[in-house]
């Protein structure tokens, strides 16, 4: 069992390459049949999904389909909706697109919520979601629940696979579990 520690964390692997390969390879084939006759927009969330997309992207290649990225911080302001900070904004016309967003993880759900009704307020036909994880018990906003889901997981803060601590570990080709403390996302 291969293993990292950072910081005082221990991480154990969790889902492996092969088996992450075979979370993206249901997702990609649930999203080939729903889009086969349109056009998606997959709108990338940088920094973490970077990896997840880059395999999905490649196991769809037989539709036609677009892809750009945003960068996007949110933060709680004085009001109770939150606001979505962009640091990359988003570069396409959404309008009338069927999009679907992809994140590497939908926590609790408010980075989603929010873009969800940005990208619909730009006029977008559909908005679903893809997420390489799911911590259903963490959720928030009903409306984040993503509509493809890799796998689904429980509190437990992970690394790998594009997901970072601190910055780091993004490279880690499996995903890895915190093993001996309740560190939370
Ligand atoms: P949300 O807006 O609360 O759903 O947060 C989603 C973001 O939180 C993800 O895109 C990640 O950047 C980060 N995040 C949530 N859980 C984890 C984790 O277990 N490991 C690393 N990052 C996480």
């Amino acid at each position: 069992m291969r293993s990292i520690d950072e910081h005082d964390y221990h991480f154990e692997e969790w889902l492996t390459p092969q088996e992450i390969a075979r979370d993206v390879e249901q997702v990609a084939e649930r999203i080939r049949d729903d889009y086969k006759d349109k056009e998606p927009l997959f709108v990338v969330v940088l920094n973490g999904a970077f990896v997840f997309a880059a395999d999905l992207i490649r196991a769809l290649n037989n539709i036609r389909c677009e892809v750009t990225f945003i960068r996007v911080s949110s933060y709680w302001g004085m009001s109770s909706t939150g606001q979505l900070n962009f640091i990359v904004p988003l570069q396409q016309v959404v309008e009338n697109r069927d999009v679907v967003i992809v994140e590497d993880i939908v926590d609790s759900g408010l980075t989603v919520h929010q873009l969800k009704a940005h990208l619909r307020g730009l006029g977008a036909a559909s908005v679903t979601v893809a997420s390489m994880l799911f911590k259903p018990n963490k959720l928030e906003y009903d409306d984040a629940k993503p509509d493809y889901i890799g796998h689904e997981i429980s509190d437990e803060f992970v690394i790998g696979y594009g997901l970072d601590f601190d910055g780091f570990h993004r490279n880690l080709d499996a995903i890895y579990k915190v093993k001996n403390n309740n560190l939370t996302a």
